[in-house]
């Protein structure tokens, strides 16, 4: 696992899991449903308390305040937390627009560092592809933003595996944003990046579709200005049914859905790091509950290409559960 030694902080001491991050999409409370900042506080100061040190925002996150909330956190002992956040993608009006030429880049670097209150961000991502923006264009921005010392690392988020192979085929160890779980299988993107890519997986529970909230329900169970409404998942008849048969198969088992489901991700090939976002104390709390049964059963595999053992995985979820996840076809 070596290649993930890059995705540690300044101060490495008290970060115990580099391939487990919080995603703080969620918590900045745009259009995920009712929210309450004080929770939010609490899941970041549980994470720390339980040695989570790795945290992925952006400053599109409910238009910065994502960003705002993190530096509660981040304020005391800056070097000890491994920060996560990207530039591209802005909000103008209701409409998401992808801005991701070098000043504007910049611009969205020096706004993130300012919400933050840090001078360095440990990566700083292309968060999309600017279909107006030659990649290698925006590229060129975020190694100038490393040599100048703003930011660690840099990375990507949503390439396709045509644009990994063409624009990170000399490159190493670059950390890859891949939108990945059971209902969307993207192996291609995962395989592209198996030489220059560290692939960390974002919306592992698909938006809460694979959780066991009222979201777990697809449209019908999240109000009408929820962000989730454009999830074509959310709407798709054979996908809830998919859910479930899932949830059918669930009862009575003595392992909850969400570790299932986080388990069975970890233990596909190259899959390097994950990116959970929870909302609450009890959604975090089954995050600890996925990295100490990781540790306990010694599901971390030391062979580069799997972050956990796949062996190990199935005999502990269960063949049918595994069958199930394995069977989804994506959309
Ligand atoms: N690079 C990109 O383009 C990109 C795109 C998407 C996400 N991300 C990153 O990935 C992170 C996670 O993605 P996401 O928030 O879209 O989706 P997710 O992690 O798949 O789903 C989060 C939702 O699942 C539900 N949930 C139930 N139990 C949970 C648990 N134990 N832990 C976490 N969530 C639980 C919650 O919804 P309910 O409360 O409704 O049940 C929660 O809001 C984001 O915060 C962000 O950092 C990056």
């Amino acid at each position: 696992m070596d290649n993930r030694k890059i995705l540690l902080p300044l101060n490495p001491v008290k970060a115990e899991t580099p391939w487990l991050w919080i995603g703080t999409w969620s918590m900045g409370g745009e259009g995920f449903g009712p929210h309450n900042e004080g929770e939010s506080l609490r899941v970041l100061h549980r994470a720390v308390d339980h040695n989570l040190r790795h945290f992925d925002t952006a400053g599109f996150y409910a238009h910065g305040k994502s960003e705002a909330l993190l530096q509660k956190i981040i304020a005391k002992e800056r070097d000890e937390f491994f920060i996560s956040s990207k530039g591209g993608l802005v909000w103008e009006g209701r409409k998401v627009q992808h801005r991701a030429s070098p000043e504007q880049l910049r611009l969205q670097l020096e706004e993130s560092l300012s919400r933050l209150k840090t001078g360095y961000l440990d990566l700083f991502q292309l968060h999309w592809p600017d279909p107006d923006v030659p990649i290698d264009q925006s590229l060129a921005a975020l190694k100038e933003f490393q040599q100048q010392g703003l930011i660690r690392y840099w990375g990507v988020s949503n390439l396709t595996p045509h644009q990994v192979d063409e624009y990170l085929r000399e490159e190493r160890n670059i950390p890859h944003q891949v939108h990945f779980n059971p209902l969307h299988k993207d192996f291609d993107t995962l395989s592209a990046g198996m030489k220059s890519c560290i692939n960390c997986i974002t919306s592992p529970l698909e938006q809460g579709l694979l959780g066991y909230g009222t979201s777990a329900h697809g449209t019908g169970g999240i109000s009408r200005k929820d962000l989730r409404n454009r999830n074509p998942y959310f709407s798709d008849r054979d996908v809830l049914q998919w859910t479930a048969g899932l949830d059918e198969l669930m009862k009575g088992q003595a392992i909850s859905k969400i570790l299932s489901v986080l388990l069975w991700i970890c233990s596909q090939r190259y899959v390097h790091a994950i990116i959970p976002g929870p909302r609450t104390v009890r959604q975090l709390d089954e995050l600890i509950e996925f990295k100490s049964v990781i540790e306990e059963k010694g599901f971390l595999s030391s062979q580069e290409r799997t972050l956990l053992s796949n062996k190990k995985v199935k005999e502990f979820i269960g063949e049918k559960v595994w069958e199930h996840l394995n069977t989804k076809k994506d959309l």
